[in-house]
């Protein structure tokens, strides 16, 4: 976790990050070279690549011409199953839908899939991969800064159902993960703000220089014209983000302990942004559950003054929000908050860290109990 080795990768360095049994590969242009990457860390008889209908357009041709010229496979062996785009569609018809269109075009025991595409698709596509055929490989080519250095690392998949997000689902370990910062070119501006949103949580949970860095560069990462941005700086975001998560996962594969720093701002970022009937992007939503959490736990006397303003002036470098949607009551937060995370007599499971970059609660599995009034006094 404290790993600082990272340093700006030069253009066209590969940074191969290894997280116990898979590797993480980071590089510029790294996409027309995915191919090689995939038959050596996932050899299989078939393949099918799962994207969605904004992806796909942008990256698929790439990626499944490699498979032709590269892989052996015939043209037109590989399916490109593209579902609707948006976390709506992260759901258990997608699932029957994919997997009925892998058993459709007879791919076996022996098959492997690639997930291209943000935090949906690598969620939905490892929970394919995890189910089909009692678990087939599964290689993540992430293409949203959030997918990169979160959704891709640690194994965890699945989909939302009404009750919730992510209620439904599986752990299992991609055989790779294909990093092409270049893809984020295409990137709507919003989405690279709410990745963002994870990078902050990584130093505010485990780097108090990684969060200024971000905090302090939020606006050259962002700029509207990808020509424009701090490339040097995404870069860096990406690799010591990477780094920090697979610290965090691989001590803890099963999130018994360590890995609960990581839902720092997700108690509360969960229940904002399934209230908001996903018109909150996850990163927003994490944002804005981060301050709220500071907040309560400063109020707790858990962590130190001051430190939910630094978190609050971070948010706003980045453009992200610092208030939560006002529709939804305190109390209809709160209901929401029990049903995700676990709860006990009127208080729920927060991490939050006692300043930022140490979390509270190492020794005690990084989880705080907050009085359900005092969160609802601060989401008032
Ligand atoms: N499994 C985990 O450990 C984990 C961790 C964090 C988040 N998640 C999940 O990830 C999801 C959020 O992921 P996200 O923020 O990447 O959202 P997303 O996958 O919906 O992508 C955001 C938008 O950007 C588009 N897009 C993606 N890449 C693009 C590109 N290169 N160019 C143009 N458009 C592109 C997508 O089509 C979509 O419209 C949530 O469901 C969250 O629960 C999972
Ligand atoms: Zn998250």
């Amino acid at each position: 976790v404290t790993d600082r080795r990272s340093r700006p990768p030069s253009d066209h360095s590969i940074a191969s990050i290894d997280a116990h049994g898979y590797v993480v590969s980071v590089a510029p242009g790294l996409l027309g070279r995915a191919g090689e990457i995939i038959l050596a860390a996932a050899p299989a008889h078939r393949y099918a690549v799962i994207s969605d209908s904004n992806v796909a357009p942008f990256y698929a041709d790439r990626l499944l011409a490699q498979f032709i010229t590269g892989l052996g496979q015939p043209a037109g062996a590989v399916p490109l199953c593209t579902i609707p785009a948006g976390e709506a569609h992260k759901t258990r018809d997608t699932w029957t839908a994919l997997t009925d269109q892998l058993l459709g075009a007879k791919l076996g025991r022996d098959s492997a899939i690639v997930a291209l595409g943000g935090g949906v698709v690598c969620d939905m596509a490892g929970f394919v991969s995890a189910t089909f055929m009692r678990g087939i490989p599964v290689v993540h080519v992430p293409t949203t800064l959030l997918a990169m250095i979160d959704a891709s690392i640690g194994g965890k998949t699945g989909v939302d159902t009404p009750h919730g997000k992510n209620l439904v689902g599986a752990f299992h370990q991609p055989a790779a993960v294909v990093i092409d910062p270049e893809v984020l070119n295409t990137l709507p501006v919003a989405e690279l703000r709410s990745g963002l949103a994870e990078a902050l949580k990584h130093g505010a949970i485990a780097d108090a220089e990684y969060f200024d860095f971000v905090s302090r560069t939020a606006n050259a990462l962002l700029a509207q014209d990808p020509s424009q941005r701090d490339v040097p700086a995404l870069n860096h975001v990406i690799e010591r983000s990477v780094r920090l998560k697979v610290g965090v996962v691989t001590a803890d594969e099963r999130e018994k302990g360590a890995r609960k720093a990581l839902n720092f701002g997700h108690t509360i970022g969960h229940a904002i942004e399934l209230l908001s009937g996903f018109t909150m992007r996850h990163g927003e939503a994490v944002g804005v559950g981060m301050l709220l959490e500071a907040t309560a736990a400063e109020r707790d006397g858990i962590t130190e003054p001051g430190t939910s303003a630094r978190i609050r002036d971070a948010l706003a470098n980045a453009g992200l929000p610092t208030m939560r949607p006002a529709g939804p009551s305190a109390s209809s937060i709160i209901e929401v908050l029990h049903g995700d995370k676990k709860s006990r007599g009127g208080a729920a499971e927060y991490a939050v860290p006692t300043r930022i970059g140490i979390m509270a609660a190492a020794d005690s599995g990084f989880t705080v109990r907050l009085p359900d009034a005092l969160v609802a006094e601060v989401l008032a």
